[in-house]
């Protein structure tokens, strides 16, 4: 549906990711697992842990800063910021408050946006309709994690999933008419929440010596309950959105996956009819960094091993907890 003041666009790109590594290796000296257990279920080889003590902002304000200067914007010209994240440095204050100090984005107002999985597309979703309104002229949108500090190292059913990383896109009002964040179609679905939370830490069981006795303020998941919804929902809404728009798989020049398993990126890929030459897959580097997966890969197609051009038509889509899930259709520009 056509905006009064046009689509909003990703003009630019930035991310951190930090320089540890953690292998299949190194986990096969910590819990029962293998990297052959790993790769065949998972597809991931390796994946980023940050330092200690550094909080998310520490990624998130460096890949904020990538992205600015990559478009030679000057952060006092941002408008807003929203972070994506489930793994505030705090519960508060924003880490979007942290970014806007260290970059000087003096007129900025930000929050940010709790959805596990889905938080960069649905964060990327309230940045572009901040351009649609015609109230914002750049929104800076970044996915940040750091899973390490919410996951289980003695647990082989999460501690292999997960890694740690930061992604930031610059939107602004496309030029041209027809291109840039076309559409969406998001779902949340609360039935899901016991399947995939975090039991502790929140207002309902606060902190306590019990609650870190019984490693309550870690991820918790049942893979498969989560695994089969993923598989379906993703793909219904994506088809969905590609119906809205009288597009199907065969139109799109690249789908954009949220990163959880090599497997229901293949899954919805098939259902999708897009090859898999034509699916953005890093997970083997960095496994599942929640709301930064989708940054990432477009780092990758922008930056990394450009592949993208103008009119190409992408779609992206997550899914995560809540459950949360949702796809994004959008025609590059630029
Ligand atoms: O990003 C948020 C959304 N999250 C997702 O989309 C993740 C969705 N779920 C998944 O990706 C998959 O369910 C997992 C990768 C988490 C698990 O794969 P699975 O094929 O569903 O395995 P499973 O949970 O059915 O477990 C199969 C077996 C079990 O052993 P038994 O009960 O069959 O004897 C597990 O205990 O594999 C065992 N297992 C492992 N073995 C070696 C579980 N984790 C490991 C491990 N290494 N790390």
């Amino acid at each position: 549906m056509p905006t009064p003041y046009g689509n909003a666009y990703i003009r630019s790109v930035g991310r951190f990711v930090p320089a540890g590594r953690l292998t299949n290796q190194d986990l096969e000296k910590m819990v029962d697992t293998s990297d052959e257990w790993i790769r065949a279920r998972t597809g991931i080889r390796e994946r980023r842990i940050l330092e200690p003590g550094l909080g998310n902002s520490y990624m998130a304000i460096r890949a904020a800063r990538e992205c600015l200067e990559r478009a030679d914007v000057n952060p006092i010209d941002l408008d807003a910021i929203i972070v994506g994240t489930v793994t505030p440095d705090t519960p508060f204050a924003s880490t979007a408050g942290l970014v806007q100090q260290a970059l000087g984005a003096r007129r900025a107002w930000g929050f940010d946006l709790s959805s596990a999985c889905s938080g960069f597309i649905f964060s990327l979703t309230v940045g572009a309709q901040m351009i649609e309104s015609g109230r914002s002229q750049k929104v800076l949108v970044i996915g940040s994690d750091v899973m390490s500090s919410v996951v289980d190292y003695a647990d082989r059913n999460t501690c292999v999933l997960f890694g740690d990383g930061a992604g930031a896109v610059l939107l602004e009002r496309v030029p041209e008419a027809g291109y840039g964040i076309l559409d969406f179609v998001h779902r949340v679905d609360g039935s899901g929440a016991e399947f995939l939370n975090i039991k502790a830490g929140g207002s309902r069981m606060p902190a306590s010596i019990e609650t870190v006795k019984n490693k309550l303020h870690f991820v918790f998941q049942d893979g498969r309950q989560v695994y089969k919804r993923a598989v379906t929902e993703m793909a219904n809404v994506s088809l969905q959105v590609l119906a809205n728009n009288h597009l199907n798989g065969k139109d799109l020049a690249l789908f954009v996956p949220h990163q959880a398993n090599l497997r229901i990126i293949e899954a919805c890929a098939a259902r999708l009819a897009i090859g898999m030459d034509r699916v953005v897959v890093n997970i083997d580097r960095y496994a599942n960094t929640n709301g930064a997966t989708i940054p990432l890969c477009l780092y990758d197609i922008c930056v990394e091993q450009p592949r993208v051009n103008k009119g190409d038509y992408l779609l992206m889509s997550a899914f995560g907890a809540g459950f949360s899930w949702g796809s994004i259709l959008l025609r590059w520009w630029q």
